[in-house]
């Protein structure tokens, strides 16, 4: 039976790194016989723009029927003010929500062809290799109750919560360790337990979790330290677990290691392994329109859902080949282009990549 995936382009670049990533999914398609049917919807301020909400029914309904989801990014400046619960961003937080996608994975891996783009010294960040695991579904984005409040004093006040209970700190855990158990069996927690009690609970779960596997190391950090780490000897890492803010903010520090955060593709896990992929960059409005974004991370995240949902590890390995082929090509798109490199736009780097697959 034909295996459905969802398209959701969004805005900004969202569509134009979207286009890119298809043409590769549409090629594997057929190349390796996957059998896949492919069908699309609006989310985020392209949905606000064509029916008021940024999560509708339509979508919702086609996600929850869908095997996997590809998703390009939402969100821009034009929609900033509309209230929260009508915002881009939370069309995409009430997809993660609804469809329960509590595993977030973000591998920060240096193609060794980008040890120059990055912003950290060749030799610190050659062979890197890190898989951030973020809570995706709970923490502060989620925890009630949140809001702005007026005080008798007249002054307002902005709160939110920062709530995990066990069930949720354990199913983290055990992705987190059972990924660690398939590269180099090294999990470092990462929290906040000097000063929140949220993350003292957190500590106490995952040192549950880790007697589960005996193989594994576990380690603990604070938040800010591991920020440091990062920049510092971002290679002392294996797995990386941490919550749903930490691991938004320790996301893009490790994304820029390897070069662009144009890179970082992204897969987004329930319990039976369906899942959302996505870059982990947003919608960049600053450069859209433009033809300049880097749609290597989107492609990336295509080869993720092959690899972790459609379990069609020949295809994603093929896709992962073809991106390392263009970049010795020395193509570039912006974001990573230097000196000796060709400089091309968005849809030759698209191009490159299927004629490298195509080879
Ligand atoms: P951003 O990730 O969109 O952009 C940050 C910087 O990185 C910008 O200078 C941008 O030009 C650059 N950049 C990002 N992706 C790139 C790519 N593929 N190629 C080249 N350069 C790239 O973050 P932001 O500016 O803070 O947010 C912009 C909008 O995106 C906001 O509305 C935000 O809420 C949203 N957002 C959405 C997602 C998502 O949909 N998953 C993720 C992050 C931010
Ligand atoms: C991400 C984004 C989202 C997040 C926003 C757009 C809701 O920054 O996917 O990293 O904070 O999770
Ligand atoms: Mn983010």
């Amino acid at each position: 039976m034909s295996r459905k995936i969802l398209i959701l382009p969004g805005d900004h670049i969202g569509p134009e790194i979207m286009t890119e990533a298809v043409k590769v999914l549409d090629l594997v398609n057929e190349r390796f016989k996957l059998d896949l049917s492919l069908d699309h919807a609006l989310l985020g301020g392209a949905a606000i723009d064509a029916c008021g909400v940024p999560l509708p029914e339509e979508t919702l309904t086609k996600a929850r029927a869908s095997d996997a989801i590809l998703l390009g990014a939402v969100g821009g400046p034009e929609w900033d003010k509309l209230e929260r619960h009508l915002r881009p961003e939370r069309g995409l937080l009430g997809l993660r929500s609804e469809l329960q996608l509590f595993g977030n994975l973000r591998p920060a891996l240096l193609y060794p062809q980008l040890a120059e783009a990055s912003s950290l010294k060749a030799e610190l960040v050659a062979g890197l290799d890190i898989l951030i695991v973020r809570e995706l579904t709970g923490g502060i984005y989620f925890g009630e109750p949140r809001g702005i409040r007026t005080l008798d004093n007249g002054e307002r006040q902005g709160y939110n919560t920062y709530v995990y209970s066990e069930s949720e700190i354990r199913r983290i855990g055990h992705l987190a360790f059972s990924l660690a158990r398939q590269r180099d069996k090294r999990v470092c927690s990462v929290d906040k337990s000097n000063v929140l009690e949220v993350t003292v609970l957190w500590r106490e779960v995952m040192e549950e979790v880790a007697r589960d596997y005996p193989d594994v190391e576990l380690t603990h950090m604070y938040v800010d330290n591991a920020a440091m780490q990062l920049v510092r000897a971002p290679k002392q890492f294996d797995v990386l677990v941490t919550g749903n803010m930490f691991g938004d903010i320790l996301s893009d520090a490790a994304a820029m290691l390897t070069g662009s955060i144009g890179m970082l593709p992204s897969a987004s896990l329930d319990q039976q392994g369906r899942g959302m992929y996505e870059p982990c960059h947003g919608s960049a409005p600053d450069i859209a329109g433009k033809g300049i974004a880097n749609p290597l991370a989107t492609i990336l995240s295509v080869a993720m859902m092959l690899r972790y949902t459609l379990n069609e590890v020949p295809a994603a390995e093929a896709i992962e080949q073809a991106v390392s082929a263009v970049l010795d090509q020395g193509l570039r798109t912006a974001d990573i282009h230097s000196g000796d490199y060709q400089r091309v736009s968005t849809s030759e780097m698209g191009e490159a990549v299927i004629r490298a697959l195509q080879a």
